[in-house]
Parts: C-alpha cells; sequence; structure tokens
C-alpha cells in the first residue's frame, strides 16, 4: 500500500506500508534509545538489514556523545540499508502526554530534517517514532509528525524533497492514511 502527497511548493510526503529497511531513501531515521545499544522493533530490523557497520560507529561515538536525551538524533553511515545515512532518533518514552513527551517526539523530526538538510540528502524516511515499545497512542504521534514534516517541508527553500511515512501494518498505515486525507493535502497522481 502506497500513496504521495503533493504540497503546494512541489515536495512530496509519501505513506508506505511496509519494512523501512526495504525502501530506498537519502536517510533513513530510526527509532532507538539513549544508551544507542540497538533493541528491538524497527530498530532491530536497522540493524539486521544493515550489518555490524552500524553498532560499530555507535560504539566508536558513544564515548564522545553518552546518552543522547529524548528528542535528539545521531548519524551513522547506513551499511547495506538502501540509504547512505542512517539517524538515529530517541523517541519519548510515553507516559501521559504531559511529561514534555510531545515536544520530544516533535523534536526528533526536526532534528532528522536539520541533519538530512546538512547533509544534503533529498529523500528521508521515518517509521512511527516511539509509537512501539515507548507506548506513544499512534494517532498522536501521527498528528506531531504531520505536522512537523510538513511544516518543514512548507518552509524550507531547498534540499529535502520528499518525506517518506513507513507503516508497519494496516493499522497504523490507514491512521497516517486518514489524517492525510483530512489535511487537505492533494494526492498525486503521479
Ligand atoms: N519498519 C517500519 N516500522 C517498523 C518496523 C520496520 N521494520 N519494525 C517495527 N516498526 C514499527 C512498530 O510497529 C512501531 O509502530 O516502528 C514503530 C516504533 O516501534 P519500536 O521499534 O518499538 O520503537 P519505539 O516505540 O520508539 O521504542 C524504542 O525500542 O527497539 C527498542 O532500541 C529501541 O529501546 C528502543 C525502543
Amino acid at each position: 500500500m502506497e500513496k504521495r502527497y503533493r504540497l503546494n511548493n512541489g515536495r512530496a510526503i509519501r505513506l508506505v506500508e511496509g519494512d523501512i529497511t526495504r525502501i530506498a531513501a537519502d536517510a533513513i531515521a530510526n527509532a532507538a534509545n539513549s544508551a544507542l545499544a540497538g533493541g528491538g522493533g524497527v530498530d532491530g530490523a536497522i540493524h539486521r538489514a544493515g550489518g555490524a557497520e552500524i553498532m560499530r560507529e555507535l560504539d566508536e561515538m558513544r564515548p564522545r556523545v553518552g546518552r543522547v536525551p529524548a528528542g535528539q538524533a545521531v548519524a551513522t553511515g547506513a551499511g547495506r540499508l538502501p540509504a547512505q545515512y542512517v539517524f538515529h532518533a530517541v523517541g519519548p518514552v510515553y507516559r501521559d502526554g504531559r511529561h514534555g513527551e510531545p515536544e520530544a517526539l516533535a523534536s526528533c523530526y526536526r532534528v532528522c530534517l536539520e541533519m538530512a538538510e546538512e547533509r544534503g540528502c533529498r529523500t528521508v524516511s521515518f517509521p512511527a517514532i516511539s509509537t512501539g515499545v515507548y507506548g506513544y497512542p499512534a494517532e498522536e504521534a501521527a498528528r506531531i509528525a504531520l505536522r512537523e514534516v510538513r511544516g518543514f517541508l512548507e518552509s524550507r527553500a531547498a534540499g529535502v524533497q520528499e518525506v517518506i511515512f513507513v507503516q508497519f501494518g494496516e493499522a497504523a498505515y490507514r491512521v497516517y492514511e486518514r489524517l492525510l486525507g483530512e489535511s487537505g493535502l492533494k494526492e498525486a497522481q503521479d
């Protein structure tokens, strides 16, 4: 399943159901943890598909960067993934939405987009950060992700041309599809 939505300035938001490790993009965002230690979920999938090189890079930078707070991210190469970079973003653990979770989640998307911009990336893919083990309600998280990405794509002059939301499973895909449908963005026919 896949849909593409076009912004007025020609940039695009793509919505895909599937495994983020199989979809080509200049940069792939990961839902990592503060220790950059790897884990299950999308983090596990990215390390498995990308190979040991990614963890080696994280091992090297860990003493230098220490614990990465929620809302921040670090960049590595992408190993065997169909990408140049992986941005390891640390999402917030959801408690009740009143402990800075929305701000931290929004920051994950903004920081990754800035990193993409600095590296000359034209396409960036995102999983639904924090909505697995970290317990963020899917729709609340999707609203934040869409607001941040759309705001970025609408306000910036150059660089990132397409953001790909890769949703794992039909239920997650449908949430994005509904919110994008309500947003007034036009579905692209190309
Ligand atoms: N492609 C795309 N999305 C995926 C994939 C995949 N291959 N695998 C899982 N997902 C989806 C999940 O369905 C969920 O919606 O990614 C979303 C985020 O879930 P998690 O991977 O559990 O991430 P998060 O909730 O941010 O928790 C982060 O989990 O694996 C650990 O090291 C990670 O400790 C960190 C924590």
